[in-house]
C-alpha cells in the first residue's frame, strides 16, 4: 500500500491558537512553519489547518469572504508559500480547509447575489419567496441558535437560506457557475502544491431539492439544544450529495495524490456511502463516531466491528478523537486514560487524525465569560455548546503566555490553568510524560507494518479490557487496553509463543506469563507476538 494518507497520520492544527509570531495574540502562518521541527520529531506525516483565508471570523475563518488569499492575521500567500515548501522540506504534506456549503455574507459573490433578483450571481446563492404568510419558505434551522436558516432581505424581498450564522450564507451547487468557480478554488490551490482538502460540513452541501420541512423530533424537550427540534432529513446528507463527491474527486484525480476528507457526522452505515458507488467519492469521509460512543470496551469493540463491517471493498478507514468543535479527549474520557484513547486512535486500522495538544494530555481551558469568542456560546449561553475551551493556545514552554506569543501579548483565549506544567519543553525533558510517550508510539507505529497498514481482528477480553490483533503477513501486534481505573487480568488467547511488551502507557512493563497478561488500571500496551 502506497499512499501516504494511509498509512500517515494527520495533524489538525487551529492556526488561531498553535504559535503566534508577531505579538498580536493570534497564531500564524510563519508561526507553524516555525513549528514544523517540532511536528516531524512528533513524528506525523500530514498537517490539515483549519481555515486561514480572509474572514470577517463571525465563526473564526468557516466565513470565507476570498477562497484564494490569506487573511492579514494569519500572514500572507508569500508566507504561504513559503510554509507549503517548508513542510514538504520536512517531509509533511499540508492539508487546507475548504468551506464549500457557506461563504461570508461579505463575500463579493453574495454581495453580487443579493444585489437584486436579476443579478447574474443571484443563483449562487439560495434564495426563496416567502411562505403564503409572509414567513419562512420552510422548517429549516440554522446551526447554532437553533432559530429559522432563512434571513429575510428587505430590498430584494426574499429570504437567503444560512445553514449556520445569517453571516454564512449557504451556496447553491446546483448552479454549474458557483460549481465551476468552487472547483477552481480546489485547483488554485492544489497547483500551488497543497496536498489536500477537509470539507467543511462537506455533507451539507446538496439540500433537498424540493426544499421539504425536515420531520419534528419527538424525542426534542425544552432545555436541550434548540437546533434538535427537528430531524435533519432534508438538509443535509441528501441522496444528491454523492455527485457532489464526484465534482470535487474529478478534480483532486487532476492531480497525483492528492486527498480529500469530508467533515461528516454520521453513523457508519450511513457514513460509508461517502467513499462513493464504485470508490469515486471521498478518500477518507471522516469517521467521528469513536467521539458519540461511551468510552466503555464493549461499546467501543462494537463500533470497531460495526464500521469494519459497512467498510466498501476497497475503502480504507480513519479514526478521530479530536476536534475544534469537541471537547477535548482528556477532558471526555479523565486524564488517566488520555494515553490508552492515544493508544487506540494510533493502533487502530485506518488513518488517524490527532488534535493538536492532545499529544501533551491537553485539557478543555476554562473560559470566563467576558472573555468568550465562540458565536455558538454567545448565541445560547450555558447549554455546554461553546468551543472555546478546546481551541485554547498551545502551551509550549513554562514562560508566561506559554511561547504561544510573547509575555506582554494577549492571547486571543486565555493559556490553559496547567500550562506552566503541561507543554512541550517541561513534557520534553520528562522521560515519562504524555509526550514522550505519543513519540515513542507513533514510532512504533510507523516502523510496523501490522500498525499502519495490517488487518485488524477482535480478541476476546474481560469487561472493561478491549483487545485486538493487527497483522500484516506473518507479522502479528496485540493491543490490550485496561479502559477502566481497576487492575485487569488478560488472558492470551491462544497459544502464542514468545511474546513481548513492546509498549505501554506505564513508565515500567506489565506482568506477564505464557498464558496471562496483568494490566494495571488505565494501562494500554502492545505485545508482538513471536
Ligand atoms: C464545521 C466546522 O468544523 C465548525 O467549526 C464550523 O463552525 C462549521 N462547520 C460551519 O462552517
Amino acid at each position: 500500500m502506497s499512499n501516504w494518507w494511509q498509512t500517515g497520520i494527520v495533524y489538525q492544527i487551529y492556526p488561531r491558537s498553535f504559535q503566534d509570531s508577531n505579538g498580536d495574540g493570534v497564531g500564524d502562518l510563519p508561526g507553524i512553519e516555525r513549528r514544523l521541527g517540532y511536528l516531524r520529531e512528533l513524528g506525523v506525516d500530514a498537517i490539515w489547518i483549519s481555515p486561514i483565508y480572509p474572514s470577517p471570523m463571525a465563526d473564526f475563518g468557516y466565513d470565507v469572504s476570498d477562497y484564494t488569499d490569506i487573511h492579514p492575521l494569519f500572514g500572507t500567500m508569500a508566507d504561504m508559500d513559503r510554509l507549503i515548501a517548508a513542510a514538504h522540506d520536512h517531509n509533511l504534506k499540508l492539508i487546507l480547509d475548504f468551506v464549500p456549503n457557506h461563504t461570508s455574507n461579505e463575500h463579493p459573490w453574495f454581495l453580487e447575489s443579493r444585489s437584486s433578483r436579476d443579478n447574474p450571481k443571484r443563483d449562487w446563492y439560495i434564495w426563496r419567496d416567502p411562505a403564503p404568510d409572509g414567513g419562512p419558505p420552510n422548517n429549516w434551522l440554522a446551526r447554532f441558535d437553533g432559530k429559522s436558516a432563512w434571513e429575510w432581505d428587505a430590498p430584494t424581498e426574499q429570504y437567503y437560506l444560512h445553514s449556520f450564522l445569517a453571516e454564512q450564507p449557504d451556496v447553491n451547487w446546483r448552479n454549474p457557475e458557483l460549481r465551476a468557480a468552487m472547483l477552481n478554488v480546489l485547483r488554485f490551490w492544489f497547483d500551488k502544491g497543497v496536498d489536500g482538502f477537509r470539507i467543511d460540513v462537506s455533507y451539507r452541501s446538496m439540500k433537498d431539492a424540493q426544499f421539504r420541512d425536515n420531520p419534528p423530533n419527538p424525542n426534542w424537550r425544552e432545555g436541550m439544544d434548540p437546533f434538535k427540534r427537528v430531524i435533519e432529513r432534508y438538509t443535509r446528507n441528501t441522496p444528491d450529495i454523492e455527485h457532489f463527491n464526484r465534482w470535487l474527486r474529478e478534480v483532486s484525480d487532476e492531480y497525483d495524490d492528492r486527498v480529500l476528507i469530508g467533515e461528516i457526522n454520521l453513523p457508519p452505515h450511513e457514513l460509508v456511502a461517502h467513499y462513493g458507488r464504485s470508490l469515486d467519492g471521498l478518500h477518507l469521509p471522516f469517521n467521528f463516531n469513536l467521539i458519540y460512543t461511551p468510552w466503555e470496551a464493549t461499546a467501543v469493540r462494537q463500533l470497531i466491528e460495526t464500521y469494519e463491517g459497512v467498510l466498501p471493498q476497497g475503502a480504507w478507514p480513519n479514526w478521530v478523537l479530536g476536534n475544534h468543535d469537541q471537547h477535548r479527549i482528556a477532558s471526555r474520557v479523565g486524564a488517566d486514560q488520555a494515553r490508552v484513547a492515544m493508544l487506540l486512535l494510533l493502533t487502530l486500522r485506518g488513518t488517524p487524525t490527532m488534535y493538536y495538544g492532545d499529544e501533551l494530555g491537553m485539557l478543555d481551558g476554562e473560559i470566563p465569560p467576558e472573555m468568550v469568542q465562540d458565536p455558538w456560546e454567545k448565541k445560547v449561553p450555558g447549554l455546554g455548546l461553546g468551543r472555546d475551551p478546546e481551541r485554547t493556545p498551545m502551551p509550549w514552554t513554562d514562560a508566561p503566555n506559554a511561547g504561544f506569543c510573547p509575555p506582554e501579548a494577549t492571547p486571543w483565549l486565555p493559556l490553559n490553568a496547567e500550562a506552566d506544567t503541561v507543554n512541550v519543553a517541561s513534557q520534553r525533558s520528562d522521560p515519562d510524560s504524555m509526550l514522550i510517550f505519543t513519540e515513542k508510539l507513533i514510532q512504533l507505529r510507523r516502523e510496523t507494518a501490522a500498525l499502519n497498514q495490517g488487518s485488524y481482528r477482535s480478541l476476546p477480553a474481560p469487561d472493561g479490557v478491549l483487545a485486538f490483533a493487527r497483522q500484516h503477513g506473518a507479522q502479528i501486534r496485540w493491543v490490550v487496553l485496561n479502559l477502566t481505573g481497576a487492575a485487569k487480568s488478560w488472558t492470551l488467547p491462544e497459544a502464542s509463543g514468545a511474546t513481548a511488551v513492546l509498549l505501554t502507557t506505564e513508565s515500567t512493563l506489565p506482568a506477564l506469563t505464557a498464558t496471562t497478561l496483568q494490566l494495571r488500571p488505565n494501562e494500554g500496551i502492545i505485545l508482538a507476538i513471536a
